[in-house]
């Protein structure tokens, strides 16, 4: 059924989004915004699925832990269309492992690990539909059109979710970057750890109780946790100042109880989280492009021989910007 997959491997660290899908997230919405998979987003998905006969094949492209591919899933599922589902993403994926809670849903899914939309291991006109949320924009354009021709049946149909510049979506991605540019350029790891190691010298009794060093170290802390303590108390999304103070806090409690070793962790982890944050927030501003990507691709679309396109902005609530729904299809043979 399926032809030989010669993707290029990632190495680790092209793999962040697999570490991030391994940690078991359902979507890749920063966190706090309520859009989530539901409303609109939802709605626009279930009318796109329902335009499939039973036993229809559809692929969703970059679908992470399968989000849009089980919704899918359930719609088939309530409307008895018996679809067979696949979901294939760049990065190493396995939603089996990492959506426990899902297992009944994941389980009606094929999914695809490190499958490039540009190279997908399917046989030429294998599907009726393609998907793809916050998905196309993340690949080489002409390339993954040039694919989802070769893998797209004759009047067989495709539906991209993109990000846009300036959604809402990407006004707050942005502020993540800042935020976490702003945890490195004040080094706040650095300092907490610099202080668990004197708190922990004093309390091996190794150094004084109250020593220069230490009340030093202690007075840095409390310094940059204030500014960002007033950072984020004014910023309108402010998840990832809150992140970064979470794992320093927990770093100082577990110290007195667990020790030096444990609360290294917590600043590793900390360190590690907002590393792997930093790579996904630049790759969706990179991804989301300059103003006017989504009518490039359009045209893209096009000249590659796709009809019936449609571009339509998506709005949360009616209001709120957070991507641009692309629709088309390869013609018929008639
Ligand atoms: C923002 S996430 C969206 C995941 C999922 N569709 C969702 O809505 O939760 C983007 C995904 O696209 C994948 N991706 C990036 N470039 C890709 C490519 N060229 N081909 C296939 N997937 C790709 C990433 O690995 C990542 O899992």
């Amino acid at each position: 059924m399926f032809s030989a997959y010669t993707g290029r491997m990632l190495n680790e660290e092209q793999d962040f989004w697999g570490e991030y899908w391994a940690a078991g997230p359902l979507t890749s919405m920063v966190d706090g915004f309520e859009t989530n998979y539901q409303g609109e987003l939802r709605d626009r998905w279930l009318q796109f699925f329902s335009v499939f006969p039973a036993r229809s094949r559809l692929l969703d492209i970059g679908t992470g832990n399968g989000a849009i591919a089980m919704l899918a899933a359930e719609y088939s599922r309530n409307e008895q269309r018996d679809f067979e589902l696949h979901g294939a993403d760049r990065a190493s994926i396995d939603p089996r492992r990492s959506l426990k809670e899902k297992a009944e849903l994941v389980a009606s899914i094929t999914f695809h690990s490190q499958a490039s939309a540009e190279n997908l291991p399917f046989e030429d006109q294998w599907f009726a539909g393609v998907s793809g949320q916050y998905a196309f924009e993340y690949t080489r354009h002409g390339a993954a059109l040039a694919e989802l021709w070769r893998v797209l049946e004759p009047d067989g149909r495709a539906c991209f979710i993109m990000h846009d510049h300036d959604s809402e979506v990407l006004r707050r991605g942005r502020e993540q970057l800042r935020q976490i540019e702003l945890i490195e350029k004040l080094k706040f790891y650095a300092a907490v750890d610099v202080l668990i190691e004197q708190i922990s010298l004093m309390n091996e009794g190794r150094a004084a109780a109250g020593n220069e060093d230490a009340e030093k170290s202690r007075h840095r802390v409390n310094e940059i946790a204030a500014r960002l303590g007033t950072e984020a108390s004014s910023s309108f999304s402010p998840e990832s100042l809150r992140l970064a103070m979470g794992f320093g806090s927990r770093a100082l409690e577990v110290l007195g109880s667990r020790g030096m070793a444990s609360a290294r962790e917590q600043t590793a982890r900390g360190r590690k989280e907002l590393a792997g944050a930093r790579l996904r927030y630049e790759d969706l501003a990179r991804a989301a492009g300059p103003a006017g990507q989504s009518e490039a691709i359009v045209a893209l679309a096009r000249e590659q021989g796709f009809v019936d396109l449609a571009l339509e902005p998506v709005k949360h609530d009616r209001s709120v910007l957070i991507g641009q729904q692309l629709t088309m299809q390869r013609p018929g043979k008639g």
